[in-house]
């Protein structure tokens, strides 16, 4: 029996200017907790100002706890980004479409005035996962400009924790996905969710509205169950949740020159790897790196898309930095970060390439009295990164029995990544227990080569360096050339 819900949403906007650049709304289920799964949904809105985020979720009232939408990006007088998180419990799993409107966009080369938000959730508990669906994770700034004589393919955020297919295309009117549905003509889209950009010539140059949709496809036949044991086949190949990702595609005029570290801004080491996939813990502040020159412009800003709570900070031009403290409830789940440096020369703003992270928070926290451990190899990481983060945490449970044991102290190890490499790198999280009567503070040496050796046994490479970086903090670092 499925059991299929479709909510047509109007949501209002006092004011008549408000303008509307797009929406993005994921969800992620969590493992079984207290009768149900918890169920967090991030809903992405950006429209010309703040003010006008907030006058179309909540109307004339505004002063209410529940509907908060929370800043994430604001370029003033352009557009400002907000998401409201929504957490919940669910219990009556179902596969649930909705439509929302959302007022009208803004002005775009496309002629695309009515905004339509498709979805669809299945929240039925999966066979091979033991809890519903996750949708796939993305992100993206709120504007991607490229100047009209710069070829571009754009690698768009395409993850799904599950291990799922994901696939994109251009919403359908015959799938009643949009109200207008014409296609930016400058752009062409894959199906692996590259969006190419041609070079083109200056009539074409202005905003065109982009509207997607992201799913998510069984890798192979799975059954999904419902409270009361009704069941249903998911085909392998068949398409589990589809969700909507707009944004605003800007062909800006065209630029002297093309080549990156120019006047478009080039990323250089430390910065992630596009699609690169970093771990973190709950309370512990992970910081990324994010480094880009421009020899014939000014770099000004870095502009991104994330969870509200990451905190940028800027140390010189071209020099920036990500800060985030995940907290309780972000833990288990991935994150998607997107990216992209401004520069300005004369009266132009020219971006660098968009990239894009996944952040994946692990579901327990290390305890006060124990020791991380940051391994970053030169392995290089699986790209197109679609993979569960299953894949980048390989967790073995090792006893590491050390000569002089009376089992007194015990120490958890866990393994995170928090220093960005500026190779490509692979993440592994390894859960061991040290069994001795050593002190950390005393015998340091040899409780690191220890370490170091039981490391190299796991398939580490011989060349892997430990570093202590506080009592309870320990870093792996490889140094070896890939
Ligand atoms: C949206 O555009 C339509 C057609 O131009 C117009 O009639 C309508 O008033 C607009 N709605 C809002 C909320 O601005
Ligand atoms: C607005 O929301 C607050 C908080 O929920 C509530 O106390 C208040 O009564 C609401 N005001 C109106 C006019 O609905
Ligand atoms: C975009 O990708 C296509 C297909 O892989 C390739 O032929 C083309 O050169 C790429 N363009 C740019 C600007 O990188
Ligand atoms: C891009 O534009 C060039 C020049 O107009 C053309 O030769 C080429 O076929 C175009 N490529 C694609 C993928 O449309
Ligand atoms: C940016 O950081 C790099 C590496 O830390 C440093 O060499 C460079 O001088 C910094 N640039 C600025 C403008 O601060
Ligand atoms: C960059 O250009 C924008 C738009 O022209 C302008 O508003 C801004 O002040 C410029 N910033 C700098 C640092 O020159
Ligand atoms: C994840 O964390 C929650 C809350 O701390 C806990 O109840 C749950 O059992 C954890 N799940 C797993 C798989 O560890
Ligand atoms: C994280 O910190 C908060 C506030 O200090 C605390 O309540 C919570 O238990 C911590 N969570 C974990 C998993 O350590």
């Amino acid at each position: 029996m499925l059991t299929s819900v479709l909510l047509l949403l109007l949501l209002a906007i006092s004011s008549s200017h408000a303008a509307f650049y797009g929406v993005l709304r994921t969800y992620s289920s969590k493992d079984l907790q207290g009768g149900g799964y918890p169920t967090v949904v991030r809903h992405i809105y950006t429209f010309t100002t703040c003010e006008e985020v907030d006058q179309l979720t909540c109307g004339s009232n505004c002063s209410d706890p529940g509907i908060i939408y929370n800043k994430i990006e604001e370029i003033s007088g352009e557009w400002c980004q907000k998401e409201r998180i929504l957490i919940w419990v669910n219990q009556a799993y179902q596969r649930s479409q909705s439509r929302s409107l959302a007022g009208n966009w803004t002005y775009n080369l496309n002629g695309i005035v009515a905004s339509l938000i498709t979805t669809q959730d299945e929240e039925r508990v999966r066979s091979d996962t033991n809890k519903p669906n996750t949708s796939p994770q993305t992100t993206i700034i709120s504007v991607v400009r490229v100047p009209s004589n710069c070829p571009r393919n754009i690698s768009l955020l395409a993850f799904d924790p599950d291990g799922d297919e994901v696939r994109c295309r251009f919403a359908e009117n015959t799938l009643s996905e949009c109200t207008d549905c014409t296609q930016p003509p400058v752009l062409s889209l894959s199906s692996s969710c590259t969006l190419s950009f041609n070079s083109t010539n200056s009539n074409s140059e202005g905003p065109y509205a982009v509207q997607l949709i992201m799913e998510d496809l069984a890798e192979q036949t799975i059954s999904v169950t419902q409270p009361d044991g009704g069941q249903a086949v998911i085909s392998a190949g068949a398409i589990i949740s589809k969700i909507p990702v707009q944004f605003v595609f800007r062909v800006d005029p065209a630029a002297p020159s093309c080549t990156e570290g120019l006047y478009l801004p080039r990323f250089l080491p430390p910065t992630p790897e596009n699609r690169a996939h970093i771990s973190a813990t709950i309370n512990q502040t992970l910081e990324i790196s994010i480094r880009a020159e421009a020899t014939q412009s000014v770099i000004t800003n870095l502009v991104f898309s994330g969870p509200y709570t990451v905190i940028r900070s800027t140390s010189g031009s071209g020099n920036f930095t990500l800060r985030w403290k995940p907290t309780d409830f972000e833990g288990g789940l991935s994150h998607p970060i997107c990216f992209v440096v401004q520069a300005n020369f004369s009266s132009s703003v020219y971006n660098s390439d968009l990239r894009c992270i996944v952040v994946t928070v692990s579901n327990y926290s290390v305890p006060a009295e124990s020791t991380a451990i940051v391994i970053t190899t030169p392995t290089p990481i699986q790209t197109p990164a679609t993979h569960s983060p299953a894949t980048a945490i390989m967790a073995p449970t090792t006893a590491v029995t050390q000569p002089p044991t009376s089992s007194a102290a015990t120490t958890t190890i866990a393994l995170t990544d928090s220093t960005p490499d500026p190779r490509p790198h692979y993440v592994i999280a390894l859960d061991a227990m040290i069994s001795t009567t050593l002190t950390l503070e005393d015998n340091k040496d040899t409780i690191m080569q220890l370490l170091k050796e039981k490391l190299i046994q796991h398939g580490l490479t011989s060349t892997i360096s430990l570093r202590l970086l506080s009592s309870s903090l320990m870093a792996a670092i490889t140094t070896a050339a890939p």
